[in-house]
């Protein structure tokens, strides 16, 4: 490689950092103080101006595959489900599957959100919709 285009590669990196850190830097100024501190540590040093998410979260967080159309695995019960544009391609009879599947790991009172631009009207009636692609499982 030149050193013309190393130049250019290595300024691209920093652009690219700069821009990942000020991403870092949006979303820590989205979350409450109190839970930064409580769950965020805060880099020093080469890392000043960053934050990582503290062990106790990271620990609990479990990366799985599963497909939505089949009986789900034991996957424990979850206070809130992100189902966002997931549907969109599903005819009715599909959803009301998929959702009674994922209604079944949401526990009472929890939240199910979908995309904006879905709707489980017609397809579910035992949940609660609080705001449009909102909706409640009763406690
Ligand atoms: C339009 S993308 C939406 C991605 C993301 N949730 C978002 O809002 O940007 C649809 C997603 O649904 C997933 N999907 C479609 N059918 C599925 C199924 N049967 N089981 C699990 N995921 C499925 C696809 O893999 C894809 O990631």
């Amino acid at each position: 490689m030149k050193n013309e285009n190393l130049k250019i590669s290595y300024r691209l990196a920093l652009a690219f950092g700069g821009i990942l850190l000020m991403l870092a830097m949006l979303v820590a100024l989205g979350i409450p103080r109190d839970y930064l501190r409580a769950h965020c540590l805060k880099g020093v040093g080469a890392q000043d101006g960053t934050f990582l998410v503290a062990p106790h979260i990271r620990s609990r967080v479990r990366f799985s595959q599963v497909n939505l159309n089949q009986a789900l695995p034991a996957l424990g019960e979850f206070d809130v489900i992100f189902l966002r544009n997931v549907m969109i391609y599903f005819d009715i009879p599909t959803k009301q599957q998929v959702v009674s599947r994922v209604l079944s790991c949401l526990r009472p009172g929890g939240y199910l959100l979908i995309g904006h631009s879905e709707s489980l009207n017609g397809v579910v009636g035992t949940v609660k919709a609080l705001a449009p692609s909102i909706y409640r499982k009763p406690a």
